[in-house]
């Protein structure tokens, strides 16, 4: 087990470095920023029934519903595609309105989630092409939809999903690239631009892996904190709800998601000088507006640890910890910021003794409902 950890204390930790080769190996066949060409033969095969969808279901649990609920903001962005979201285990029992016209996408990192596998068959009942996003080769969900792309991001050990969700945020990103430039919704210098960044992505990573060090000096000053708060806005929104799903995981302490706009509605009750804050903050995509979420979190005395772009001035100035990020176009933002939440929530639980790669009641694949 040692040799298969390749000198990391965890498989979670191993496997969050992986992710720079993890998103090449999505890449690889697929993306040719320098031609402007994405490839992706679910896609190709069936460009037909993608352009003329009325719109996207995505259906999946856990971790895998986080990256559905990113590819919400990308597809509908970019590509212009209504996008509904789903926990597949709601969505089998409300009998819901499923039509030829929808396109289904199904999320797994094992492809064994046994809602995720009823779902998908009630989708396919009702007469829509379901597409799979798994990673693991020849499943059950791989086998059971009619056509899809694997994440590529390698065996994930680790209960905590890691590099299976940014991989899968990889290939949800190449297809609503991909559908934007068939549907005319991006221009061609858009869609090249959105390219190279996307190529540049893995070495972003790389640098994000960087802050490891610091980001443990982080996780020591809050590791006995009862509750977390996590914030974000648009795209990271999503991240903001992996990131405190990551800490419950393999923790056991106790974090909230929220968009942080609906802070006001309910948790900033909750704010005092007990409360961590984790905030998503990159400049792009209502930057002024988490600005001033966070100063409403400060004057209430909360401590702040957000997550920047390099360079930041105005975050820095508030809050308590900043960790930054490489900047990059606002629809990649998630695949750099979800990294130091990894990071956090895993320091934290081996700093509290907690077993990291099995965390207690929980299963690397749910084959029940
Ligand atoms: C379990 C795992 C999670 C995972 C979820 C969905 O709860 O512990 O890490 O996100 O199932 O699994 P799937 O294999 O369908 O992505």
């Amino acid at each position: 087990e040692q040799i298969e950890k390749g000198g990391f204390e965890h498989f979670m930790l191993k496997e969050i470095y992986e992710q720079p080769e993890a998103i090449l190996d999505t890449f690889r066949g697929r993306l040719k920023a320098d031609e402007a060409i994405i490839k992706m033969a679910g896609v190709e095969d069936n460009m037909k029934r993608f352009l003329n969808a009325d719109r996207i279901i995505v259906v999946a649990c856990g971790t895998s519903w986080h990256a559905g609920l990113v590819s919400e903001y990308i597809f509908e962005d970019l590509a212009r595609i209504p996008v509904e979201v789903e926990y597949a285990s709601e969505f089998r029992y409300r009998n819901p309105v499923i039509t030829d016209k929808d396109i289904v996408i199904a999320i797994s990192q094992s492809g064994e989630t046994a809602d995720t596998l009823a779902a998908i068959k009630l989708a396919k009942s009702k007469g829509a092409f379901v597409f799979g996003v798994c990673n693991v080769v020849g499943s059950s969900i791989a086998r059971e939809t009619h056509t899809g792309a694997y994440t590529h991001a390698g065996p994930e050990i680790g209960v905590a999903s890691t590099k299976a969700f940014t991989t899968q945020i990889t290939v949800l990103t190449l297809m609503a690239l991909r559908l934007a430039r068939a549907k005319g919704t991006i221009t061609s210098s858009e869609f090249r631009h959105h390219l190279i960044e996307l190529e540049l992505i893995p070495d972003k990573v790389r640098e994000v892996l960087e802050s490891n060090e610091y980001i443990k000096e982080i996780a020591a000053s809050y590791k006995d904190s009862k509750n977390f708060l996590y914030l974000g806005r648009g795209y990271n929104f999503p991240v903001a709800l992996e990131g405190a799903l990551k800490l419950k995981e393999i923790s056991y302490i106790h974090a909230e998601g929220y968009p942080a706009a609906e802070m006001k509605h309910g948790p900033i009750a909750l704010i005092d000088e007990f409360m961590p804050v984790v905030v998503i903050a990159t400049n792009k995509g209502h930057y002024d507006k988490i600005v001033s979420n966070i100063q409403e979190i400060k004057s209430r005395n909360g401590k702040i640890i957000a997550v920047v772009t390099k360079g930041d001035v105005d975050v820095r100035n508030i809050a308590d910890h900043v960790i930054e990020v490489p900047e990059t176009m606002e629809a990649l933002t998630p695949m750099l910021t979800t990294i130091p939440l990894q990071l956090l929530s895993y320091h934290i639980a081996v700093m509290l003794g907690k077993n990291v790669d099995q965390p207690r009641n929980l299963a690397k694949a749910v084959t029940v409902e």
